[in-house]
């Protein structure tokens, strides 16, 4: 009897507890407080912001101009090599970050454009994007790699930009994205023995863990990098894993080529970049 009793005052806390926990304040600043604007819908990530929104929004968010064409040439750059431009070109896009290039290949005409980003907070920023400009584009939250194992979508322009070098499998995603398209824009860092003196993140290279691959016939070598900032922070602009393997250039453009991807036109080779050697490129069937 007395331990019946004690098992419902048991029973009884717990309840109270249930009751007590669920009845927390809640924190108000997920309130808006003011009416809505672009301002405040861009401070949901304030201080997690990389890119400057177009000056005459009059938005402060980060300080990279990528909506300045001057400064970010890349899709200036593409209308210029594309038969026919942009202009009603369909797009896959893999790693929007922000959202920029989104907002710039659809004001150059691009459409439908389809954006899929990984990391969920800038996805979330991608759809305040969306929102402050008014855009169509249609932004999926999930894994580039997995979303292409389950969709046969084809495109005119697959988009890859700053995502090739955040692959673990760097091999497995340009076959992935190979066959979808008849325009590749690719733009990312690579591997240069001969480089790594000059960069500012060799330290992260770690050759003792570096890979062979063979493919079609070539011995791929897979050069490990690791990340070491914290991947949680709200401007992490990385990949999934805590390392990538970055290519070399010759085997880039050897797989490019296999892949029917054979008419290459770079835009810019930077070797001597200190975040390591980099470039922009579209490959496009012949
Ligand atoms: C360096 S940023 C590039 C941003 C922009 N595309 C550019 O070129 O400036 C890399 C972006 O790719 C995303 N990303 C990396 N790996 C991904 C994956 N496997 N699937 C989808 N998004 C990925 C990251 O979250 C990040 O937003």
């Amino acid at each position: 009897m007395a331990n019946d009793r004690s098992h419902i005052r048991r029973l009884v806390r717990r309840a109270v507890e249930r009751v007590r926990k669920s009845h927390r304040p809640v924190h108000h600043h997920e309130f808006a407080t003011h009416e809505p604007t672009p301002q405040q819908t861009v401070d949901i990530f304030a201080g997690q912001w990389i890119t400057a929104f177009p000056k005459s929004l009059n938005i402060t968010a980060g300080w990279v101009n990528h909506f300045d064409s001057e400064i970010d040439t890349r899709v200036p750059w593409a209308e210029s090599v594309i038969p026919g431009g942009l202009s009603g070109k369909s797009v896959l896009e893999l790693g929007p970050f922000e959202g920029y290039h989104t907002a710039c290949l659809e004001w150059a005409g691009a459409g439908p454009i389809v954006s899929v980003e990984a990391s969920r907070t800038a996805f979330l920023k991608c759809l305040v994007t969306k929102e402050v400009l008014g855009l169509n584009a249609r932004f999926m939250y999930g894994d580039v790699l997995a979303y292409l194992k389950t969709s046969t979508d084809r495109y005119d322009i697959v988009w890859a930009s700053g995502i090739l070098y955040h692959q673990a499998d760097p091999v497995a995603f340009l076959e992935a994205v190979g066959g979808r398209a008849d325009h590749l824009f690719l733009h990312t860092h690579y591997f240069d023995a001969e480089r790594v003196g000059e960069m500012n993140t060799s330290d992260r290279l770690r050759p003792k863990h570096d890979k062979q691959v063979s493919w079609h016939g070539r011995n791929i070598r897979l050069h490990r990098y690791e990340y070491r900032t914290d991947t949680s922070q709200g401007t992490f602009a990385g990949g999934p894993s805590s390392f990538a393997h970055w290519l070399e250039r010759d085997d880039i453009e050897f797989i490019l080529e296999e892949l029917g991807l054979s008419r290459i036109t770079y835009g810019v080779l930077d070797p001597g970049n200190p975040d390591g050697p980099g470039f922009f490129l579209m490959a496009s069937r012949p």
